[in-house]
Order: C-alpha cells, then sequence, then structure tokens
C-alpha cells in the first residue's frame, strides 16, 4: 500500500507497533457509535493486531486502508479508508462495485481539520489513478461526518437504505 502526503499529513500502512494506538482510537464508544448498523467498541491488543493484519491485506492500486500520521510530529491521528462498500442484502447482486471513502480519527486530534485534509489528498490520488466516482455514507445523525462530506466539495444525493442494511445520508464525489 503506497503512501500518501498532504501539506500536515502522511497517510501510510497501519504496523503492528500502532496496536495501542488503535485500541485506544477504537475503545472509544464517540469514535465507532456512527460505524456501521451494529457498532461495538475494541476490547483487547490482540483485536486490534488482527485488525491491522486485515487493514494491510488491502491489495489494490487505488483502494487502501492508511493510518494518519501528522507529518510534523509523526503522531498518529487517526485512520481513512477507500474501498468496496457493502451493499444492503437485498441488494446483493445489483449494479457496480460502488467504492466508498470514510474516516475516524482520535477525538484529541479533532477540530483541526486533519479528517478533510486527509481524505481531499486521499481522492486526488484516487482520481489521478483513473477513479470515476466516490462515495461516502453517514449516519443521519452524524453531522460532523457530513460537515467532512461537504468541505470536500461532495454532493448530498439524499438518504438510502442501499448500503450497511441501514439507513444512511449519501454522498457523491466525482473526479474535477
Ligand atoms: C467525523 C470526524 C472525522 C470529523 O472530525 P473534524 O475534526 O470535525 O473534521 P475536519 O477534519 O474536517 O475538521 C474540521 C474542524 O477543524 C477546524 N479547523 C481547525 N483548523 C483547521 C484547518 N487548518 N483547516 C481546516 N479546518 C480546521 C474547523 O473549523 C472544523 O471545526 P468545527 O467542526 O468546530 O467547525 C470526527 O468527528 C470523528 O472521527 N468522528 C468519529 C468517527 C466517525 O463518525 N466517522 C465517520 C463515520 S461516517
Amino acid at each position: 500500500m503506497r503512501t500518501i502526503a498532504s501539506h500536515r499529513l502522511a497517510l501510510r500502512p497501519w504496523r503492528d507497533d500502532d496496536a495501542d494506538f488503535l485500541l485506544d482510537l477504537e475503545s472509544r464508544w464517540e469514535v465507532v457509535r456512527f460505524l456501521g448498523a451494529h457498532p461495538t467498541t475494541m476490547r483487547t491488543r490482540e483485536d486490534a493486531l488482527a485488525s491491522i493484519a486485515r487493514r494491510r491485506a488491502v491489495d489494490d492500486p487505488v483502494h487502501g486502508i492508511w493510518a494518519i500520521t501528522t507529518a510534523a510530529e509523526d503522531r498518529l491521528v487517526g485512520n481513512l479508508l477507500l474501498k468496496p462498500i457493502r451493499r444492503s442484502t437485498s441488494q446483493a447482486d445489483t449494479g457496480r462495485d460502488d467504492v466508498e471513502i470514510g474516516w475516524h480519527l482520535h477525538p484529541d486530534a479533532w477540530g483541526h481539520g486533519y479528517a478533510t485534509e486527509a481524505a481531499a489528498a486521499v481522492l486526488d490520488d484516487a482520481f489521478r489513478r483513473g477513479l470515476a466516482r466516490v462515495l461516502a455514507v453517514t449516519d443521519p445523525e452524524n453531522h460532523a461526518s457530513q460537515a467532512v462530506c461537504r468541505r470536500l466539495g461532495m454532493t448530498h444525493l439524499g438518504r438510502t437504505t442501499r448500503y450497511y442494511d441501514t439507513p444512511n445520508e449519501l454522498f457523491e464525489k466525482l473526479p474535477g
């Protein structure tokens, strides 16, 4: 998985020695509460290591799951993903493979524009590599994440149950 740089950030593959940070991040209800239809907090370092192995296993020229770090201090601040989105069970066999972008950051790193900066860098990189469209889905109550979508210039397409078997606000970004 490649590294992607922006003005203040470096996005790089997750490493085993990030396990303590990942556990700290994903054991927090305020971080995971809007992630998926049935969010759960992470409990153990073993779970963090297993999750890191799955993140590293993404093998694709465009998709990835990156650790977001600050360029100046090499400090971990969160997670950024670009990957095929899971359709709802009733929609499993319909249409093309849509790609989603997603983010979650440590609360200590909220309010600095890092999620927007990291996502903008990944979108630029993906469109340069030929991706034709990127989606984002957010829980209807997740106003912070919807604000990130708007800062990224994503178009709000309304509410849908097409993904993850749950109602979500759907956003779309096209190249250019
Ligand atoms: C969603 C989430 C990543 C948003 O984080 P965020 O820090 O609010 O988002 P951004 O990176 O866009 O930062 C914007 C904020 O930084 C501020 N900011 C400070 N310095 C800035 C700078 N140099 N550039 C841009 N914004 C800056 C903005 O004013 C804005 O603050 P505000 O919300 O008080 O108006 C965060 O709330 C989170 O991790 N939530 C839990 C996980 C989650 O729900 N993920 C999404 C699932 S769909």
